[in-house]
């Protein structure tokens, strides 16, 4: 289940998804960015009347009610969970099974669906995410985009895969070249087993 507000340590080492996201970057990213939300949240949660909630509730609940709760969580949530969008030697096109046919179904295969989510990235003017979601109304998979710390979870979806847009995440490696950051990160860093199991839950 999904932790509180603590912060998960990487599940690699700092310097296992160079040459396309570099150890300075993570140990700024998750050291100092994603700890900030962890402190931040945690003070922000007392007292809200939120506190016996678990993470994706208390994200769900402050949407739109408590902006300083909500940012906080809902950055807290994207990063847990961005760790473990990527891995080592990952990214490539072969993607589990039921998880590939549903991209054939609903986006229009893996070549549609890879450029609709860098372009949803390239655009998310400012800071925020990109995503691959399952909407829970339709059924379908959806590409959107986010800003700041929203998610699919406020807006009735299941987050599947999110890459972070904001300068933080790509700006030592990359400058201000988001578009280029995007395709090395699909390309090469994408941890497709674990979108497969979210995916896998998400349907069950
Ligand atoms: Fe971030």
């Amino acid at each position: 289940m999904t932790t509180k507000f603590t912060l998960p340590p990487l599940p690699y080492a700092y310097d296992a998804l160079g040459p396309y996201m570099s150890a300075e970057t993570l140990e700024f990213h998750h050291d100092k960015h994603h700890q900030a939300y962890v402190t931040n949240g945690e003070k922000l949660l007392e007292g809200s009347g939120l506190e016996i909630l678990e993470l994706e509730d208390i994200v769900k609940e402050s949407f739109g009610k408590n902006a300083g709760l909500f940012n906080n969580a809902g950055q807290h949530y994207n990063h847990v969970h961005f760790w473990n969008w990527m891995k080592p030697n990952g990214g490539g096109k072969s993607l589990p099974g039921k998880l590939a046919a549903k991209i054939d179904e609903d986006l229009g295969g893996f070549d549609k669906f890879r450029g609709d989510f860098i372009q949803a990235g390239t655009t998310q003017f400012g800071s925020g995410w990109a995503w691959l979601s399952l909407n829970h109304k339709t059924g379908k998979l959806e590409v959107t985009k986010t800003a700041n710390g929203e998610s699919p979870l406020v807006h009735g979806g299941k987050p599947l895969l999110g890459v972070d847009v904001w300068e933080h995440s790509y700006y030592i490696d990359y400058r201000n070249a988001r578009p280029k950051y995007l395709e090395a990160w699909f390309d090469n860093l994408v941890n497709w087993e674990h979108v497969g199991k979210l995916f896998e839950e998400a349907t069950a």
